[in-house]
């Protein structure tokens, strides 16, 4: 699917993710910022994400792992209520023209 990504320099550009992937590993991959350090063992919050108030509901819910280790990196950085952790995003047809925004690294 093709997404819609908003870097930490404020430039969306388009990306064309493989569905079935997890959207951490095609941000990573495609230069984004985004780390993905611990490789979606959801240990290491590299890969938080701001998605658009528009698809949040699209989106399958947080799970109690993913919002611990959000609440551990709210630390660090702002918490928004779109913020989900990309490791966990599966792509999908679904998610065709998801817009997200990366944040800032931790
Ligand atoms: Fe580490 Fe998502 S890749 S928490």
């Amino acid at each position: 699917a093709v997404v819609r990504v908003t870097g930490r320099d404020g430039v969306e550009r388009r990306l064309d993710a493989t569905n079935g992937c997890a959207l951490m590993e095609a941000l990573r991959d495609a230069n984004t910022g985004i780390d993905g350090t611990c490789g979606g063992m959801m240990s290491c919050g590299t890969c938080h994400v701001y998605v658009d108030a528009d698809w949040l509901a699209k989106l399958p819910p947080k799970s109690e792992d993913e919002q611990m280790m959000l609440d551990a990196i709210g630390e660090l950085v702002e918490l928004e209520p779109g913020s989900r952790l990309s490791c966990q995003i599966q792509v999908s047809e679904a998610l065709e023209g998801l817009s997200i925004r990366i944040a800032p690294p931790v």
